[in-house]
């Protein structure tokens, strides 16, 4: 499984925001919402090879972390505000328990937030995309079982890299130019894309 998670520094962690206001009343969870339907929408059909995590550190209810699984989930659509709309359902059901508690099929929601995730992804190895890290075509990084982390528009803050990089996690780039976390994760999915259409 490949996987995939963006770290939304002051995303709100409750449903308390406004639709009709989205980038305005959610610390810019349309910003995480976009990054959803890159890492896990084609242009017909889902990556059923990808899991995603946002992590939603803003607000009283923070950390969580909506974990969203390509082989599992149904009914997910491209648009933001449809996304924005899942979103807000998942977090007004989310309890409080510990864990990932799955709230709709192949989505669950934990109450925590970055160490929720590598525990998660114990066994994977984990990349952090960094401007201006070595550049991910030098490297040897396998299509099918990374797991990659992305920060939003405010960028990772130096703790979660710290974290990160105790974890084991590579530092990667993808190009010479600072790009939006959706296009950052649509450019990593096109290199992994390419590699394993490349293997035997
Ligand atoms: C909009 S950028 C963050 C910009 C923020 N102002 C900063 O300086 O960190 C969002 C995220 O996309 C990823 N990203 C964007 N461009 C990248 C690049 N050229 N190489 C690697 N990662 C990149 C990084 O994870 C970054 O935190």
């Amino acid at each position: 499984v490949r996987r995939i998670t963006i770290i939304g520094r002051r995303a709100l962690a409750s449903p308390d925001f406004l639709l009709q206001d989205l980038a305005g009343t959610s610390g810019r969870l349309d910003v995480l919402a976009r990054c959803l339907r890159a890492a896990l929408l084609l242009s017909h059909g889902l990556r059923r090879d990808t899991t995603v995590y946002l992590v939603l550190l803003g607000g009283p209810q923070a950390p969580r972390t909506v974990r969203v699984e390509g082989a599992r989930s149904r009914f997910l659509r491209p648009e933001e505000r449809a996304m924005a709309t899942l979103l807000k359902k998942v977090l007004a059901a989310a309890g409080d328990e510990p864990g990932f508690v799955e709230v709709k099929p192949g989505i669950a929601v934990a109450n925590a937030g970055l160490d929720a995730v590598i525990g998660d992804c114990a066994g994977s190895p984990l990349y952090v995309a960094l401007e201006g890290a070595e550049d991910v075509r030098d490297l040897d990084v396998a299509p099918d079982d990374g797991a990659f982390f992305f920060g939003d528009h405010l960028g990772l803050e130096d703790d979660a890299i710290a974290t990160l990089k105790q974890a084991g996690a590579r530092a990667i780039g993808l190009g010479p130019v600072s790009v939006h976390a959706e296009d950052a994760i649509a450019i990593l999915a096109n290199e992994l894309d390419r590699r394993g259409a490349r293997a035997p």
